[in-house]
């Protein structure tokens, strides 16, 4: 990827060899998320179309898969997207991968009844790119958005909070308050169902719920 001055390093950083590294991941982490992302989509039918963004090497699209939604997927980054395709092959799902930017997805409006979106709203820096790819969510999704976010009320966000202070390293994740995130989601016209936490108060990840004000098909 080519971009010169990236408004955040998750934005080039999966190059071939960041990405392929990214898919080594512990098996109880990886098993907590899922079981965060069941507990979201057990609240969404099974005869919903979803799109996964950021797919990354397609843990959750495949996961979603399994479970019997009719998914597609999509990625900024040329290795994710090659690496969810063989992913997908080798699950023997035939699932459409492509190249998209979160902040512009260019799917028509409500072209999907659910969107997930997981382990990306952390990197964004500020309120304005945050904004920009929940409205672009908002736009695609007819019904919910899954977003994973990092709760400041955690002690792994204090203990980040602490080491930046004390002149350690300062992270390149950023912690927003459920408030904060409810407000980009109202100004795109939806509204808060459900936040799951990984685990309440000790671990920063949370997906939280959100539906289209006003939409009453299921
Ligand atoms: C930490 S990975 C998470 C991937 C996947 N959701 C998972 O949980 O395994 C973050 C992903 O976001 C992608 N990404 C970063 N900026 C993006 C953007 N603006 N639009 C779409 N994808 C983006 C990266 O290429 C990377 O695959």
């Amino acid at each position: 990827m080519s971009e010169q001055k990236p408004a955040y390093r998750g934005r080039v950083k999966y190059d071939d060899k960041t990405a392929r590294k990214y898919q080594v991941r512990k098996e109880g982490k990886h098993n907590a998320e899922m079981r965060m992302v069941d507990r979201a989509f057990a609240l969404v039918p099974k005869t919903h179309r979803v799109l996964d963004v950021p797919c990354g090497g397609g843990r959750v699209t495949v996961h979603l898969a399994k479970k019997g939604y009719a998914i597609s997927s999509a990625d900024l980054s040329d290795s994710m997207i090659a690496i969810t395709r063989e992913t997908v092959a080798k699950n023997k799902f035939n699932i459409t991968v492509e190249k998209q930017d979160i902040e512009n997805l260019t799917f028509n409006e409500r072209h999907f009844d659910t969107i997930i979106s997981f382990r990306l709203f952390h990197h964004f820096p500020n309120p304005e790119i945050r904004q920009r790819a929940v409205t672009a969510l908002c736009r695609v999704a007819r019904k919910y958005v899954a977003l994973s976010y990092f709760s400041p009320a955690s002690m792994t966000s204090v203990k980040r909070k602490v080491r930046a202070a004390l002149g350690g390293k300062k992270s390149e994740k950023h912690a927003t308050p459920l408030k904060e995130v409810e407000s980009y989601f109202a100004k795109a016209g939806f509204k808060l169902v459900k936040d799951f936490a990984q685990l309440p108060l000790i671990h920063t990840m949370h997906l939280a719920l959100f539906e289209r004000v006003g939409e009453s098909k299921p």
